[in-house]
């Protein structure tokens, strides 16, 4: 039984988010494997790695370098993940994050994006990069939500941004009053 407080989502659903180890590989896998494949494409930007590898690299995520974060349903199905990873101890980390098909539109990757934030500071991340596709609304919007974008483009169809975790902590503390604390069950 996990002793993280669940989160309640705006259509009332209830998800536990902490970060992932070793341990998770088996849900790791399960979500990879039922995933949308479009979901995934745009995740990975092509063609995911096989669920397996995606495993064996979550057992080197060491928690500081690289961390990975999970949201789960009550019945134990990870359904969100988001995860940051940068090289030896840099202030810029890359950023991704992915929300299963049934559960998006619900604020879960704004939660997701807003915690990961949180862990990212206190290691001494202070800016997230990400690269997307071009036309993935989705996660421009979403990025809006965690920080300051100090410069976003587009390059032959590939969008990029790179958010300034500090400029805009008020804002981010606000994402933390409006969703996190309120909707905290106990
Ligand atoms: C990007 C993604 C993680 C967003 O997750 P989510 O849980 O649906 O996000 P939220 O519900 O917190 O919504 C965040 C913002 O995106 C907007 N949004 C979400 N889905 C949207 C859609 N299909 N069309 C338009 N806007 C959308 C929301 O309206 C919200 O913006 P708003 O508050 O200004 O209205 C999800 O779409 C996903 O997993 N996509 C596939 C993987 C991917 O593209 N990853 C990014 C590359 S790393």
């Amino acid at each position: 039984m996990s002793t993280q407080p669940a989160v309640r989502l705006a259509d009332g659903r209830c998800v536990t988010v902490r970060p992932l180890c070793a341990d998770d590989a088996g849900a790791l896998i399960d979500a990879v494997e039922h995933e949308d494949p479009w979901d995934l494409r745009r995740r990975f930007m092509g063609t995911p790695p096989p669920a397996r590898t995606l495993a064996r690299q979550l057992a080197r995520a060491d928690g500081f370098h690289d961390l990975v974060l999970g949201a789960f349903d009550p019945d134990g199905r990870l359904v969100g993940v988001a995860q940051f990873d940068r090289l030896d101890d840099a202030a810029t980390a890359e950023l991704a994050v992915e929300v299963s098909h049934d559960w998006q539109r619900r604020r879960l990757g704004t939660i997701l994006l807003s915690e990961l934030a949180e862990l990212a500071r206190a290691r001494g991340v202070h800016e997230f990069t990400a690269s997307y596709y071009g036309d993935n609304v989705p996660i421009r919007r979403l990025l809006r939500k965690v920080g300051h974008a100090s410069s976003s483009g587009l390059d032959h169809g590939t969008g990029y941004a790179r958010i300034n975790l500090d400029a805009d902590v008020a804002d981010v503390a606000d994402i933390a009053a409006t969703v996190t604390p309120l909707c905290r069950l106990p």
